[in-house]
């Protein structure tokens, strides 16, 4: 029998990307086009990487921190894409990796988390096109600094597919998996805390009430926090909410969620696990300083506070579901779409379909629809 890599597998997943890679082939919308990238070095973005090589592009990538995988780094590298660096979780190492990724002159940005064109702001040179931003976090980011920007820029997180396909659907259900892989807990019964309600923290909320847990949310809007009770949850205060539970989500892109202050209300054997974008939201230096801590297993580690009490934090508060052992992220299908949003955005920019006025926006409306079309066509 021969082997199939798991890259193999899921590039053979992606029907979506499949499609538009034949007909970039053909159509090869980025003939003369360098395309510079930092995002997360696993499977499904070597597929989408590999569609923007067949559509005509150099690309020039590099991972984020502490999620490239090294399998995804040399599979890249066999069929032809330059790969800077490697997996680190030293912020240091990973600014070198991004100054380098700019230093190739990139004509495209394929950015996630905003931290290509943020440092381009810093030393911009006029052949820069524009391109793509994949997150919320990223989006965020880059909103204040659009007058300064002033380029195309498709943020694909603000598409409703990539809201409901990826952030709910399958954020939720990759965090779940990573939980019960990392730490071979059952859900059944155990007091779940999410911590953010937007698209995110809606899906891992429902997917650890489906999966029988007794699921509570902390949102600091009022309407989402509503809509949280409304849809069935438990909506304590903060306090309470972080005293009563033993697993605790947070999900929101803020900085500072959980910190230090919270110690003296975690019960014992608290577990504590992010699936926001930046490792932040889990101040874990914070929760950490002065306090005995080991890492028991492969992305757990124990802190032991001055009165004995134990709690539990998942892969360093970095991202569970890419951060962890055997990290798989989200699910093929729900990047399928994603990443075919964004070559189609990434193809818009490159011919001149968008202009600056379309900085920092949603992906246009037709591109949704024509995604969708393809998908379903496929299903
Ligand atoms: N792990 C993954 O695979 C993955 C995938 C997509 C997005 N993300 C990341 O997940 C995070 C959330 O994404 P989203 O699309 O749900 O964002 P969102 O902005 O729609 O929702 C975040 C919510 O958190 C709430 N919030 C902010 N600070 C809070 C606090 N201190 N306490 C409680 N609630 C608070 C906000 O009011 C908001 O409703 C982002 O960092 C995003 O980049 C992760």
């Amino acid at each position: 029998m021969r082997p199939v890599s798991r890259i193999d597998w899921v590039i053979s997943s992606c029907r979506l990307l499949a499609v538009i890679g034949d007909e970039f082939e053909q159509t090869r919308p980025f003939a003369g086009v360098s395309i510079g990238t930092g995002i997360h070095l696993e499977p499904k973005t070597v597929a989408l990487l590999l569609v923007l090589a067949r559509g005509g592009a150099d690309v020039v990538s590099t991972g984020n921190l502490n999620s490239t995988q090294p399998e995804a780094v040399e599979y890249l590298r066999a069929h032809g894409v330059e790969v800077i660096g490697g997996p680190t979780a030293d912020v240091e190492e990973h600014e070198t990796y991004l100054r380098r990724v700019l230093a190739a002159r990139p004509d495209l940005i394929l950015d996630n988390g905003g931290d290509l064109f943020a440092r381009w702001l810093e030393d911009p040179y006029p052949s820069l096109r524009g391109g793509t931003e994949e997150t919320t976090s990223g989006r965020a980011r880059l909103v204040p600094l659009r007058d300064r920007l002033a380029l195309p820029i498709l943020v694909i997180n603000d598409s409703p597919i990539k809201q409901f396909a990826e952030n709910e659907h399958a954020v939720g259900q990759s965090v779940l998996e990573s939980f019960i892989r990392i730490t071979n807990r059952s859900t059944n019964g155990k007091r779940v805390t999410v911590f953010g309600y937007g698209a995110c923290g809606r899906g891992v909320a429902h997917n650890f009430r489906g999966a029988r847990a007794l699921v509570s949310v902390v949102e600091v809007d009022p309407v989402l926090r509503l809509q949280a009770l409304l849809d069935g949850f438990a909506v304590p205060d903060r306090e309470s909410a972080i005293a009563e539970a033993d697993v605790i989500v947070t999900v929101t892109g803020a900085p500072g969620v959980i910190g230090a202050t919270a110690s003296e209300l975690f019960g014992d054997g608290t577990i504590l696990l992010n699936a926001g974008h930046l490792p932040w939201e889990i101040d874990v230096a914070g929760i950490t300083a002065g306090n005995e801590t080991t890492s028991a297993t492969d992305g757990i580690e124990t802190v032991t506070l001055a009165d004995g009490r134990r709690i539990q934090i998942l892969t360093g508060g970095h991202m569970v579901n890419l951060a962890g052992p055997r990290p798989l992220g989200n699910s093929v299908e729900s990047m399928d779409l994603g990443f075919a949003l964004q070559a189609r955005c990434l193809e818009a920019v490159a011919r001149g379909e968008v202009g600056a006025e379309a900085c920092v926006v949603p992906v246009p409306r037709a591109i949704d629809e024509a995604v969708a079309r393809a998908f379903v066509a496929l299903a």
